[in-house]
């Protein structure tokens, strides 16, 4: 039976990346994955241009069930040292906002750049990984194309998220296999869904696009919200999906610093026959003033005529505006899977399972999930590049 030093299952961003560290230790080294293209998930990342990493990465910007596990593997392989990796490829990027660093061309260089560095490795693609055992000196993976043994197996195959892109949850019946603890995976990054009833209220406002501010669970975002067909996207829905928790209900800021109800009295003294509608349109894309003054039955409401009471009532809809989401869009749509193998049962320095020696769990498969904007690639790099280091 073949014999390998290091077996590395998952040819996503954290394999690849982990199989060049691997050799770099002058190590044996097999990446197999079951797609037919290696890095499918770096391609279409970032709207095709890769959101690779980003400058304020730091451990407050993951959730995890220890929130300092990162930190170890972060410190060693940070940003910059994966900025240089880009520089001396060639790739040309720029930041877009708040610290993420963009391709400016395709996202396929990334992959390109990672299959660069693991020229010495094996890659082998439509590979499926059935099963591992241990046989008292080393793991035997049972693959399509037959036993592998080796002394390392790095599990690098990703969570739930987009089954139609081949991701399969294996990771955590592996981790169950051999005794390490999960943390209930669920979907994260993800849009919201609405109960029926808020459906029928904001399905006419599906497209509208508007800045808002959502604080849940101690974290606090602000960013485009986007209305869609079934409930509520954008960055800043994405953000708050990954803290939010079926049931809870949101609370949000449409017009953050406005003061609405302010606004509008100011603006009723010389409103003459103006429409509240019309005077919410100032402050909110007119689509969703008009349907708020709709659903408070003020559609032809002259803002003249309009109490300090109502007004307030009018503003609180928008600054403190209250919504039960019921869902989420789920795996299918899905950029991560927050949760998965529990941090206490791995070293934060190489990965490994502390009760397992030779097994070890990198990138998304691991309960440490990244905010939006390029921590979840540099969460797979800094794993990958501690686990495939170890000594
Ligand atoms: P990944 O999922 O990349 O790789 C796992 C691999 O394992 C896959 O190739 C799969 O085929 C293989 N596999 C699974 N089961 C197997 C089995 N049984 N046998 C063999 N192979 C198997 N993040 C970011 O930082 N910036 C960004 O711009 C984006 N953009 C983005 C867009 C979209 C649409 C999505 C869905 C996700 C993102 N992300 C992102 C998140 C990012 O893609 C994700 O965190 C990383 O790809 C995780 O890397 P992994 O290598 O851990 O898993």
């Amino acid at each position: 039976m073949e014999q390998l030093d290091v077996l590395i299952v998952g040819a996503g961003a954290a394999g690849l990346f982990c199989a060049g560290s691997a050799l770099r230790q002058g190590r044996r080294v097999a990446v197999l994955d079951h797609a037919r293209d290696p890095g499918e998930k770096i391609r279409i990342s970032g709207g095709g241009r890769c959101n690779f990493t980003n400058l304020a990465t730091a451990p407050d910007r993951f959730l995890s069930g220890n929130p300092r596990f990162a930190a170890s593997a972060l410190a060693r392989c940070t940003p910059e040292d994966f900025v240089g990796l880009v520089d001396r490829a060639g790739i040309a990027w720029h930041e877009k906002t708040q610290g993420q660093l963009f391709c400016d061309g395709k996202a396929t260089q990334i992959t390109r750049m990672l299959l660069d560095r693991m020229k010495g490795a094996d890659l082998r693609m439509q590979t499926t990984l059935n099963g591992i055992r241990h046989d008292g000196t080393g793991f035997v993976a049972d693959t399509s194309s037959g036993p592998i043994r080796a002394a390392r197996l790095i599990v690098a195959t990703g969570g739930k998220s987009i089954p139609k892109m081949g991701a399969t949850g294996i990771a955590y019946d592996i981790a169950e296999q051999f005794g390490l603890r999960l943390v209930e995976p669920r979907a994260g990054l993800v849009p919201l869904t609405f109960a029926e009833q808020e459906l029928v209220l904001c399905r006419p406002l599906a497209g509208v696009s508007v800045e808002a501010e959502i604080r849940h669970g101690g974290a606090r975002f602000r960013d485009a919200l986007l209305f869609t067909h079934r409930g509520l996207s954008g960055p800043v829905i994405l953000q708050i999906s990954s803290f939010w928790r079926p049931g809870e209900t949101l609370l949000i800021d449409l017009a953050p610093d406005r003061d609405v109800a302010g606004d509008l009295k100011a603006t009723r003294s010389g409103a003459g026959g103006a429409t509240l509608a019309s005077a919410l349109g100032r402050i909110l894309p007119d689509r969703l003033a008009a349907a708020i003054c709709d659903q408070a039955g003020l559609t032809q409401a002259r803002l003249a005529d309009q109490s300090n009471a109502r007004l307030e009532a009018v503003g609180a809809r928008v600054n403190r505006w209250q919504v039960r989401l019921v869902g989420t869009e789920g795996y299918r749509t899905a950029e991560v899977t927050v949760g998965g193998v529990d941090t206490r049962d791995l070293d934060a320095r190489t990965m490994q399972a502390r009760k397992v020696p030779g097994l070890y769990f990198i990138g998304e498969c691991v309960d440490v999930t990244g905010w939006l904007g390029g921590y979840n690639f540099q969460w797979a790099w800094a794993s990958a590049d501690a686990a495939g280091r170890a000594g």
